[in-house]
Protein backbone atom coordinates (compact mmCIF):
# COMPACT_ATOMS: atom_id res chain seq x y z
CA UNK A 1 0.00 0.00 0.00
CA UNK A 2 1.35 3.42 -0.82
CA UNK A 3 2.22 5.37 2.45
CA UNK A 4 1.08 8.73 1.19
CA UNK A 5 -2.39 7.44 2.07
CA UNK A 6 -1.72 4.70 4.14
CA UNK A 7 -2.95 4.97 7.94
CA UNK A 8 -2.52 8.85 7.17
CA UNK A 9 -3.94 11.21 9.43
CA UNK A 10 -6.56 13.71 7.87
CA UNK A 11 -5.28 17.51 7.41
CA UNK A 12 -2.81 18.59 4.98
CA UNK A 13 0.64 16.23 4.24
CA UNK A 14 2.61 19.25 5.28
CA UNK A 15 2.08 22.52 6.93
CA UNK A 16 4.74 25.45 7.64
CA UNK A 17 3.79 28.67 9.48
CA UNK A 18 5.45 31.71 10.01
CA UNK A 19 8.45 30.18 8.59
CA UNK A 20 11.72 32.19 9.23
CA UNK A 21 15.18 31.67 8.34
CA UNK A 22 18.00 33.89 9.28
CA UNK A 23 21.73 33.20 7.85
CA UNK A 24 24.62 34.17 9.63
CA UNK A 25 22.52 34.67 13.05
CA UNK A 26 24.49 37.79 15.08
CA UNK A 27 27.11 38.06 12.92
CA UNK A 28 27.85 41.07 11.01
CA UNK A 29 26.55 39.80 7.79
CA UNK A 30 23.35 38.44 9.45
CA UNK A 31 20.34 38.24 7.04
CA UNK A 32 16.62 37.10 6.70
CA UNK A 33 16.02 35.45 3.90
CA UNK A 34 12.41 33.64 4.60
CA UNK A 35 10.53 36.28 6.08
CA UNK A 36 7.51 34.36 7.69
CA UNK A 37 5.83 32.02 5.16
CA UNK A 38 2.78 29.92 5.76
CA UNK A 39 1.19 27.17 3.62
CA UNK A 40 0.44 23.64 3.57
CA UNK A 41 0.70 20.94 0.80
CA UNK A 42 -1.87 18.34 0.94
CA UNK A 43 -1.87 14.56 -0.23
CA UNK A 44 -1.37 14.08 -4.07
CA UNK A 45 -0.90 17.84 -4.55
CA UNK A 46 1.57 18.79 -7.44
CA UNK A 47 2.80 22.12 -6.75
CA UNK A 48 5.59 24.69 -8.72
CA UNK A 49 7.52 26.80 -6.66
CA UNK A 50 8.88 29.96 -9.01
CA UNK A 51 10.37 32.94 -8.08
CA UNK A 52 13.29 35.13 -8.83
CA UNK A 53 17.33 33.99 -8.35
CA UNK A 54 18.17 34.74 -4.77
CA UNK A 55 14.53 35.00 -3.50
CA UNK A 56 14.73 31.86 -1.31
CA UNK A 57 13.43 29.00 -3.07
CA UNK A 58 15.84 26.28 -2.35
CA UNK A 59 16.81 27.48 0.99
CA UNK A 60 12.86 26.65 1.39
CA UNK A 61 13.24 23.41 -0.29
CA UNK A 62 15.77 22.52 1.90
CA UNK A 63 13.83 23.46 5.29
CA UNK A 64 10.76 21.49 4.05
CA UNK A 65 13.58 18.42 3.30
CA UNK A 66 14.17 18.73 6.77
CA UNK A 67 18.53 19.31 5.55
CA UNK A 68 18.19 22.82 7.12
CA UNK A 69 16.27 24.35 10.45
CA UNK A 70 14.43 27.42 9.95
CA UNK A 71 14.66 30.30 12.75
CA UNK A 72 11.38 30.20 13.47
CA UNK A 73 7.61 28.90 12.89
CA UNK A 74 6.12 25.89 12.94
CA UNK A 75 6.62 22.56 10.37
CA UNK A 76 4.15 19.85 10.31
CA UNK A 77 4.02 16.75 8.81
CA UNK A 78 1.23 14.58 9.28
CA UNK A 79 0.24 17.40 12.19
CA UNK A 80 3.82 16.07 13.88
CA UNK A 81 5.53 19.58 14.79
CA UNK A 82 9.14 18.66 13.59
CA UNK A 83 10.96 21.75 14.45
CA UNK A 84 12.10 20.50 17.88
CA UNK A 85 12.91 16.83 16.76
CA UNK A 86 17.09 15.99 17.02
CA UNK A 87 18.79 15.50 13.76
CA UNK A 88 19.02 11.42 14.15
CA UNK A 89 15.06 11.73 14.40
CA UNK A 90 14.65 13.97 10.99
CA UNK A 91 17.46 11.48 9.24
CA UNK A 92 14.55 9.08 10.12
CA UNK A 93 11.63 11.46 9.55
CA UNK A 94 13.65 12.14 6.32
CA UNK A 95 13.93 8.79 4.85
CA UNK A 96 10.54 8.09 5.78
CA UNK A 97 8.95 10.82 3.99
CA UNK A 98 10.69 12.46 1.22
CA UNK A 99 12.09 11.73 -2.03
CA UNK A 100 14.49 14.54 -3.75
CA UNK A 101 15.85 15.26 -6.97
CA UNK A 102 17.85 18.03 -7.70
CA UNK A 103 19.46 19.64 -10.38
CA UNK A 104 22.53 17.87 -10.93
CA UNK A 105 21.43 13.94 -10.71
CA UNK A 106 23.80 13.87 -7.96
CA UNK A 107 24.31 10.10 -9.02
CA UNK A 108 27.16 8.03 -7.61
CA UNK A 109 29.47 7.75 -10.38
CA UNK A 110 30.93 4.46 -9.85
CA UNK A 111 27.42 2.57 -9.40
CA UNK A 112 25.03 1.34 -11.76
CA UNK A 113 21.88 2.93 -12.30
CA UNK A 114 20.41 -0.25 -10.59
CA UNK A 115 22.60 0.30 -7.60
CA UNK A 116 21.83 4.43 -7.41
CA UNK A 117 18.30 3.30 -7.42
CA UNK A 118 18.91 0.57 -4.18
CA UNK A 119 20.41 3.07 -2.53
CA UNK A 120 17.84 4.49 -0.61
CA UNK A 121 16.50 1.49 0.70
CA UNK A 122 20.27 0.37 1.58
CA UNK A 123 20.19 4.10 4.01
CA UNK A 124 16.45 3.05 5.11
CA UNK A 125 16.72 -0.40 5.46
CA UNK A 126 20.60 -1.32 6.02
CA UNK A 127 20.28 -3.55 3.50
CA UNK A 128 19.24 -4.29 -0.16
CA UNK A 129 16.95 -7.65 -0.04
CA UNK A 130 16.03 -9.25 -3.47
CA UNK A 131 13.13 -7.80 -3.32
CA UNK A 132 13.88 -4.33 -2.84
CA UNK A 133 16.37 -4.95 -6.43
CA UNK A 134 13.45 -6.29 -8.30
CA UNK A 135 11.11 -3.31 -7.42
CA UNK A 136 14.06 -1.15 -8.32
CA UNK A 137 14.23 -2.93 -11.70
CA UNK A 138 10.94 -2.91 -11.96
CA UNK A 139 10.69 1.28 -11.52
CA UNK A 140 13.78 1.73 -13.75
CA UNK A 141 11.40 -0.28 -16.22
CA UNK A 142 8.73 2.43 -15.64
CA UNK A 143 11.20 5.38 -16.17
CA UNK A 144 11.72 3.62 -19.59
CA UNK A 145 15.24 2.48 -18.42
CA UNK A 146 14.42 -1.39 -18.79
CA UNK A 147 17.60 -1.46 -20.93
CA UNK A 148 20.08 0.86 -19.00
CA UNK A 149 20.00 -0.24 -15.67
CA UNK A 150 23.44 -2.03 -15.67
CA UNK A 151 25.36 1.49 -17.30
CA UNK A 152 26.89 4.03 -15.27
CA UNK A 153 25.58 7.82 -15.04
CA UNK A 154 28.61 8.53 -17.79
CA UNK A 155 27.25 6.60 -20.08
CA UNK A 156 23.69 8.41 -19.87
CA UNK A 157 22.43 11.39 -21.50
CA UNK A 158 21.94 13.88 -19.38
CA UNK A 159 17.73 13.29 -19.50
CA UNK A 160 18.52 9.78 -18.88
CA UNK A 161 20.63 10.96 -15.64
CA UNK A 162 17.58 12.49 -14.45
CA UNK A 163 15.28 9.57 -15.28
CA UNK A 164 17.77 7.57 -12.96
CA UNK A 165 16.98 10.73 -10.29
CA UNK A 166 13.75 10.74 -10.10
CA UNK A 167 13.45 6.74 -10.11
CA UNK A 168 15.79 7.13 -7.02
CA UNK A 169 13.79 9.69 -5.57
CA UNK A 170 10.33 7.37 -5.91
CA UNK A 171 11.39 3.95 -5.39
CA UNK A 172 10.58 4.00 -1.78
CA UNK A 173 7.44 5.32 -2.77
CA UNK A 174 8.07 8.89 -0.33
CA UNK A 175 4.37 10.56 0.29
CA UNK A 176 6.55 13.65 -0.71
CA UNK A 177 8.92 14.48 -3.69
CA UNK A 178 10.76 17.80 -3.08
CA UNK A 179 12.89 19.00 -6.67
CA UNK A 180 14.73 21.59 -7.19
CA UNK A 181 15.03 22.49 -10.88
CA UNK A 182 14.98 18.88 -11.77
CA UNK A 183 14.95 20.00 -15.59
CA UNK A 184 16.97 23.24 -15.06
CA UNK A 185 19.97 21.76 -17.36
CA UNK A 186 18.16 19.97 -19.63
CA UNK A 187 17.02 20.43 -23.23
CA UNK A 188 13.37 21.29 -23.34
CA UNK A 189 12.59 18.08 -25.15
CA UNK A 190 14.40 16.11 -22.07
CA UNK A 191 13.19 18.60 -19.88
CA UNK A 192 9.32 17.53 -21.14
CA UNK A 193 10.44 14.10 -20.75
CA UNK A 194 11.16 14.55 -17.17
CA UNK A 195 8.42 16.61 -15.80
CA UNK A 196 6.31 14.46 -17.69
CA UNK A 197 7.66 11.25 -16.03
CA UNK A 198 7.27 12.95 -12.77
CA UNK A 199 3.59 13.86 -13.59
CA UNK A 200 2.95 10.50 -14.14
CA UNK A 201 4.52 8.87 -10.95
CA UNK A 202 2.48 11.64 -9.00
CA UNK A 203 -0.99 10.05 -10.59
CA UNK A 204 0.38 6.36 -10.68
CA UNK A 205 1.44 6.78 -6.72
CA UNK A 206 -0.51 10.17 -5.60
CA UNK A 207 2.68 11.54 -4.44
CA UNK A 208 2.99 14.70 -3.73
CA UNK A 209 5.08 17.23 -6.04
CA UNK A 210 6.63 20.26 -4.83
CA UNK A 211 8.84 21.46 -7.76
CA UNK A 212 11.16 24.34 -8.18
CA UNK A 213 11.10 25.78 -11.53
CA UNK A 214 12.15 28.63 -14.03
CA UNK A 215 10.06 27.41 -16.85
CA UNK A 216 6.97 29.20 -17.09
CA UNK A 217 5.56 26.43 -19.56
CA UNK A 218 6.28 23.66 -16.59
CA UNK A 219 4.42 26.00 -13.86
CA UNK A 220 1.53 26.23 -15.99
CA UNK A 221 1.24 22.54 -15.50
CA UNK A 222 1.34 22.25 -12.34
CA UNK A 223 -1.77 22.31 -10.16
CA UNK A 224 -1.07 24.99 -7.95
CA UNK A 225 1.87 27.66 -7.71
CA UNK A 226 3.66 29.11 -5.36
CA UNK A 227 5.68 32.39 -6.01
CA UNK A 228 8.65 33.70 -3.87
CA UNK A 229 9.42 37.15 -3.86
CA UNK A 230 12.36 38.48 -1.70
CA UNK A 231 11.24 35.72 0.90
CA UNK A 232 7.71 36.32 1.46
CA UNK A 233 4.98 34.53 -0.95
CA UNK A 234 2.99 36.77 -3.04
CA UNK A 235 0.98 34.32 -5.15
CA UNK A 236 -0.90 31.02 -3.98
CA UNK A 237 -2.85 29.58 -6.70
CA UNK A 238 -3.23 28.83 -10.40
CA UNK A 239 -0.56 30.42 -12.46
CA UNK A 240 -2.08 33.61 -14.13
CA UNK A 241 -0.94 34.91 -17.85
CA UNK A 242 -0.22 34.19 -20.93
CA UNK A 243 1.70 30.65 -19.89
CA UNK A 244 -1.11 29.59 -17.01
CA UNK A 245 -4.65 28.68 -17.33
CA UNK A 246 -5.83 32.62 -17.40
CA UNK A 247 -7.05 32.63 -14.11
CA UNK A 248 -6.73 34.58 -11.23
CA UNK A 249 -5.34 32.31 -8.48
CA UNK A 250 -6.89 31.77 -5.14
CA UNK A 251 -5.32 34.90 -3.16
CA UNK A 252 -6.99 36.78 -6.09
CA UNK A 253 -4.01 38.39 -6.71
CA UNK A 254 -4.20 38.08 -10.42
CA UNK A 255 -0.95 36.07 -10.40
CA UNK A 256 2.91 36.26 -11.85
CA UNK A 257 4.19 38.43 -14.02
CA UNK A 258 5.96 37.53 -16.79
CA UNK A 259 9.11 35.23 -16.40
CA UNK A 260 11.69 34.69 -18.18
CA UNK A 261 13.99 31.35 -18.52
CA UNK A 262 16.79 32.17 -16.22
CA UNK A 263 19.72 30.31 -14.98
CA UNK A 264 18.67 27.89 -12.19
CA UNK A 265 20.49 28.73 -8.90
N1 LIG B 1 24.30 29.13 3.51
C1 LIG B 1 23.98 30.42 3.27
N2 LIG B 1 24.55 31.41 3.99
C2 LIG B 1 24.21 32.70 3.79
N3 LIG B 1 23.32 33.12 2.87
C3 LIG B 1 22.72 32.18 2.13
C4 LIG B 1 23.02 30.79 2.28
N4 LIG B 1 22.25 30.08 1.40
C5 LIG B 1 21.52 31.00 0.73
N5 LIG B 1 21.80 32.26 1.16
C6 LIG B 1 21.19 33.51 0.68
O1 LIG B 1 19.78 33.36 0.83
C7 LIG B 1 19.10 33.98 -0.26
C8 LIG B 1 18.19 32.95 -0.90
O2 LIG B 1 18.98 31.96 -1.54
P1 LIG B 1 18.35 30.68 -2.22
O3 LIG B 1 17.42 30.02 -1.26
O4 LIG B 1 19.46 29.87 -2.76
O5 LIG B 1 17.50 31.33 -3.41
P2 LIG B 1 16.96 30.72 -4.77
O6 LIG B 1 17.02 29.23 -4.68
O7 LIG B 1 15.57 31.25 -4.89
O8 LIG B 1 17.83 31.26 -5.85
C9 LIG B 1 20.17 34.52 -1.18
O9 LIG B 1 20.35 35.89 -0.91
C10 LIG B 1 21.39 33.73 -0.80
O10 LIG B 1 22.56 34.48 -1.04
MG1 LIG C 1 17.90 27.75 -5.83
Amino acid sequence: MNPATAGAAPGPLIALEGVRKCYNRGLPNEAEVLHGLSFSVDRGEFVALIGPSGSGKSTLLNIVGLLERMTAGSYRIDGEEVTGLDDAALTLRRRSTLGFVFQFHHLLPAFSALENVTLPALMREGRITPARREHARAVLAAVGLGDAMGKRPGELSGGMQQRVAVARALVLEPPLVLADEPTGNLDTSSSDEVFSLMRRMHVELNTSFLLVTHDPRLAARCDRVLELVDGQLVHDGLLAGPAGHGKAGRDGAGGAPGRTEGPAT
